[in-house]
C-alpha cells in the first residue's frame, strides 16, 4: 500500500510503502505551517498528545460521531449504553473547545435521537452563551417506511468561542438571484440600483420626535397609519428626502420608502438554519460518491456528502484556516479542507483511516473529480501527513 508523506511544504508528494509515523507531538500545526495531517489512532488519545501545540488554533471543528443507533455497521460499531455514549463524546468535546481560535467554532452532526441530550451537555460544557444555532439539514429525500415517521433530516448544532466575533468574521453566501432580481433603478439614479422598504415602523419602542407629518417633495403630506411611526426623526427624514434616499413612488405620490443600495449591501446574506438537498447534498449523494471511489468492497455505510462540509467550511473559515474533524469517517472534511485550501487535520481510529482515508485524500491530491470538484474546480496537488497515533 503506497501513502503520501507531507513534505514541509506540501507542495511535493513523496510516497513511502509503510506509514512512517511520526511522534504526534511534532505535527507542524502552527501559524505559517502548511502541513495537512490524516491521524490514525483514537481521538482521545491523540487529542490529549496534540493539546499543547494545538489549543487555539483551529478555526473550524466539524464531527460527525456515532450517534449511538445501535447498529453495527461494516467499519464501526455504533452500540453503546447511552450514558456511556454521551459521557464518553462530553470528554471529547471539551477538549475539542479548547483547540478553536476566538474566531473559531465547533460544529457537530446529530440525530433527532441525540440532538436534546447533546444539547444539554454542550450548553453545560461550554456554557449556554457559546450556543449560536442549530442547523436543520434535509438528509434524505427518499422516504422511509418502515417506522412510524420518516426521518428525513438531522441537525448540526453550531457553538463558537465568541459568538459575537464568530457573527463579525463568519462567511457569508453572495446575494441569491432571486435577491438581486428584487434590485431595480426605475428612476436611473447614479448610485446604481435599489429596493425600497417602508419609511414606517412599529411604534412600540418609539419617541415623541418619530411622530409627524412628511412632506413630499411635491408639497403632499403623509400622515402614518395607526400604531406606527416613522423610521427617522423629523430633522433626519428631511435631510434623507434631500439626499434622494426617500422614493415617493414614479408619480411623486406615493408613501414615502427608503431607498436600499445594492451597493451598500456588504455582507451577500446570512446563511439560513435550514439546509436543503439542493444545497447541502443528501446521504445518498455521498454514498454514491464513495461508492464511485471505492467500487470493490463494501462502501462505507455513513459518510456525509462534500456539499455539506462545503458549506460548513464557507461559513466557518477562510483558506488557509485549521480544520479538525475527530471522526473523520470516510474522510470528507480532510477532502473538501484540501480541495478547497484549508489545512486540516482528521482523526480515524478504524482500519479504515488507511484503506478509505489515506486512499481517498491521495486520490484528492491527484485531482479527484467527484463531490465538489468542479464547483471548486479542483484540478490536484498539495499533500498530507499520514501519522499512526503510538
Ligand atoms: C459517522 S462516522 C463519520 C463519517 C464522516 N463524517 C464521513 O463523512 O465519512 C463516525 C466515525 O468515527 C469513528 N470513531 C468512533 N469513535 C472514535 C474514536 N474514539 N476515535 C477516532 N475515531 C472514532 C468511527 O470509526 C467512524 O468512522
Amino acid at each position: 500500500m503506497q501513502l503520501l508523506i507531507d513534505s514541509p511544504t506540501n507542495d511535493v508528494l513523496v510516497t513511502t510503502p509503510k506509514p512512517r509515523g511520526r511522534t504526534i507531538k511534532a505535527l507542524g500545526v502552527g501559524k505559517g505551517d502548511h502541513a495537512n495531517y490524516l491521524i490514525q489512532g483514537d481521538n482521545l488519545d491523540v487529542l490529549k498528545a496534540l493539546m499543547p501545540s494545538l489549543q487555539g488554533m483551529v478555526r473550524c471543528v466539524y464531527i460527525d460521531p456515532p450517534y449511538n443507533t445501535q447498529e453495527n455497521f461494516a467499519h464501526y460499531s455504533d452500540v453503546a449504553k447511552h450514558h456511556d455514549w454521551l459521557a464518553e463524546l462530553e470528554e471529547r468535546l471539551v477538549l475539542l473547545f479548547r483547540t478553536l481560535t476566538k474566531d473559531g467554532s465547533l460544529w457537530i452532526s446529530i440525530d433527532d435521537l441525540g440532538l436534546h441530550y447533546l444539547k444539554v451537555a454542550c450548553d453545560r460544557l461550554f456554557g449556554r452563551d457559546k450556543f449560536v444555532a442549530t442547523i436543520v439539514w434535509n438528509h434524505r429525500e427518499t422516504r422511509e417506511n418502515r417506522r412510524v415517521f420518516s426521518f428525513n433530516h438531522e441537525y448540526i448544532l453550531v457553538y463558537a468561542k465568541d459568538p459575537v466575533l464568530f457573527n463579525s468574521t463568519r462567511g457569508d453566501f453572495p446575494l441569491s438571484e432571486e435577491i438581486l432580481a428584487r434590485y431595480k433603478n426605475p428612476d436611473n439614479d447614479p448610485r446604481g440600483p435599489w429596493q425600497s422598504i417602508s419609511a414606517n415602523v412599529q411604534a412600540g419602542h418609539a419617541v415623541a420626535s418619530q411622530f409627524y407629518d412628511v412632506v413630499a417633495p411635491n408639497g403632499k403630506r403623509h400622515f402614518l397609519p395607526q400604531g406606527r411611526c416613522w423610521a427617522y426623526n423629523e430633522r433626519r427624514m428631511r435631510e434623507e428626502i434631500k439626499q434622494g434616499n426617500i422614493w415617493f413612488g414614479s408619480d411623486g405620490n406615493g408613501a414615502p420608502r427608503v431607498k436600499k443600495f445594492l451597493k451598500d449591501v456588504q455582507r451577500g446574506m446570512a446563511p439560513s438554519t435550514l439546509w436543503t438537498a439542493d444545497v447541502a447534498g443528501t446521504t445518498t449523494d455521498a454514498k454514491k460518491h464513495i461508492k464511485s471511489l471505492f467500487p470493490d468492497g463494501h462502501p462505507f455505510d455513513t459518510p456525509k456528502p462534500e456539499k455539506l462540509l462545503h458549506r460548513i467550511l464557507q461559513i466557518a473559515t477562510q483558506p488557509g484556516d485549521l480544520v479538525l474533524d475527530a471522526y473523520l469517517g470516510s474522510g470528507t472534511t480532510a477532502s473538501v479542507a484540501h480541495k478547497t485550501g484549508r489545512r486540516y487535520i482528521g482523526i480515524e481510529c478504524g482500519e479504515h483511516a488507511v484503506s478509505i482515508c489515506a486512499q481517498r485524500l491521495k486520490m484528492v491530491a491527484q485531482g479527484e473529480r467527484g463531490g465538489i470538484s468542479s464547483e471548486v474546480d479542483w484540478r490536484g496537488g498539495g499533500g498530507f501527513g499520514f501519522v499512526q497515533a503510538p
